[in-house]
This record gives C-alpha cells, structure tokens and sequence, in this order.
C-alpha cells in the first residue's frame, strides 16, 4: 500500500463511519418508533460508530421522504438522541431509488445528497433487475456534479452473477458501497461471494450497515469489517469504514487511487482460494 497516501486519508479519520441506515423513526420501512431507533442509535455507539448518515428511501414508488421533511426529522432525533446522552453524531441523507426523475429532484433539492454536501448521492437500483437506462440516470448525476454511490451491489440478482456492469460505472466515476452483513454471510452464500469479488475487485469503496431495526439488521460494522480484513488486508477494511466514507460526509473528495494498494493480488488471491478449497 501506498503508506503516504493512506495515513494522509487516516489522519483525518475518528471512528467509523456508516453512510446507509434506516433509523429515522416511522418514515420508510426502518425503525418502527423512537424506541427502537434510540435502541439503533446506541447499538452504533457500542459498535464503534461514531457518525451515521440517515437515508430513508425516497422515489422507489412506496415511500416519499423529501430533502425539507428529511432535515426536520433530522434534527428532531438529534435533539432526543441529546437528551437520551447518545454520542452518535447524526447527518442528513437520502437512500435514492435510481429512476429518471432524480436528477430533475436532485437539481431542484427536493431529493437530499449524502450528508447535504452536494457532492455525492447514494441511489438504490430494483432487487432484481439493472433498469434500462440505469447507465444513463447515472452519467446525468456525473454531468451534475454528484458522485453516485450504488447501493449494495452485491444484492442485486443481475449484478451478483456478473461484475463487468459495476466495473463499468466506477469507470465511469462511481463508486460502490456494499452491506457489512452481506460480507458476514447473513443474506446467504452467493451474496457473500459477490461481495467477496467486488472488494477483492476493488470496485466497493465504501461498507454501511443499511441498518433497519435494532435487531438482526442492526447498525454495526465490526464484523463485516473483520471479514474485509480477511478477504483483502485490514487497510482496505480502514479506507471502507473509515476514511473514504469520512471524507465524503466531509464533503471532500475520496482518493479511490489508494485502494488498489491495499488489495491482494490475483496470484495471492488464487492461493488463499487452493488453501479454503483444501480445509
Ligand atoms: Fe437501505
């Protein structure tokens, strides 16, 4: 790894940082009631979590959480989280459904960016399917200025068979944020060896919770950062959990050029590959 380059990003780093979570309180299908997100809230804390961005869905034909109401809810929790003595610095996001009309939303700031930057925006394809005119959906936000941030690739059943679509796009300038709990095996094996290729592809640049409620699909990021470490080296785990998503809640830019460093290469990967298969 590139040494120079990576401690210049940790520098800035202070606890890990989840960049996809549902705790916002009764908007969208994360915690059910201010209960259960307060319980989310400390689960991160103990996980090591020092910043989570909130991002409810919005555009993906069930729920509608504009930039105005987001905020407002926003800082409500913020204030219950001050009260209940919760050290979880909490900032505004959006999980956005990729469709045709985000980049008209985002351009009339209807839609919210990661952590209201203006920089970068996390969009969410259908569990299925890559839509037609995905691609273009994506140059439009590249033309606009905005980094999208796909949403756990790893999940989507034509994308798990087949990486050259996400390679595609992180050419293009994007990048990819995979589940931690995809990488510890929750969501099954096929998932945890897509996963497993995108890292080790280098096209994932960022691990999030994509927490949901306050148990099963919780707010932590250690184990899946344990299994990172494993799969690549432990400063590939450091770049997806802590520096490149801090940097772009800082609202700066994220050097993608130092991951590659981090990652092991084809012939180390083929031998760990003999080793597992002769366990
Ligand atoms: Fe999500």
């Amino acid at each position: 790894m590139n040494m120079t380059n990576a401690h210049a990003q940790r520098r800035t780093s202070d606890g890990m940082v989840d960049l996809h979570g549902h705790l916002l309180p009764g908007i969208d299908d994360g915690a059910k009631d201010l209960e259960q997100a307060l319980n989310m809230a400390r689960l991160a804390v103990e996980d090591g979590i020092a910043v989570s961005v909130l991002t409810p869905h919005h555009l993906n034909g069930v729920y509608t959480n504009t930039a105005r109401h987001v905020r407002q809810q926003l800082a409500r929790f913020r204030d219950r989280l001050f009260e209940h003595g919760i050290p979880l610095q909490v900032l505004p996001g959006t999980e956005c459904h990729l469709v045709p009309e985000l980049p008209t939303a985002l351009a009339a700031g209807t839609a919210l960016t990661i952590a209201d930057r203006n920089q970068a925006v996390l969009v969410e394809l259908p569990v299925h399917t890559v839509p037609l005119g995905a691609s273009s959906i994506l140059e439009d936000l590249l033309a606009m200025g905005l980094q999208p941030v796909i949403a756990h690739p790893e999940r989507n059943r034509e994308l798990i068979g087949d990486s050259e679509q996400l390679a595609d796009w992180v050419d293009m300038g994007c990048l990819a944020q995979v589940t931690a709990q995809s990488c510890t095996g929750r969501f099954g094996s096929q998932i945890q060896n897509a996963a497993r290729r995108m890292v080790c592809d280098g096209l994932i640049h960022v691990m999030a919770s994509d927490a949901h409620r306050d148990s099963r699909r919780i707010p932590q990021l250690s184990a899946g950062r344990e299994v990172v470490a494993q799969w690549a080296s432990p400063e590939t785990a450091s770049l997806l959990t802590e520096d490149f998503p801090r940097a772009l809640v800082d609202g700066r830019a994220v050097d993608t050029a130092v991951l590659k460093d981090t990652l092991p290469s084809r012939k180390g990967r083929l031998a760990s590959w003999l080793r597992r298969l002769r366990a």
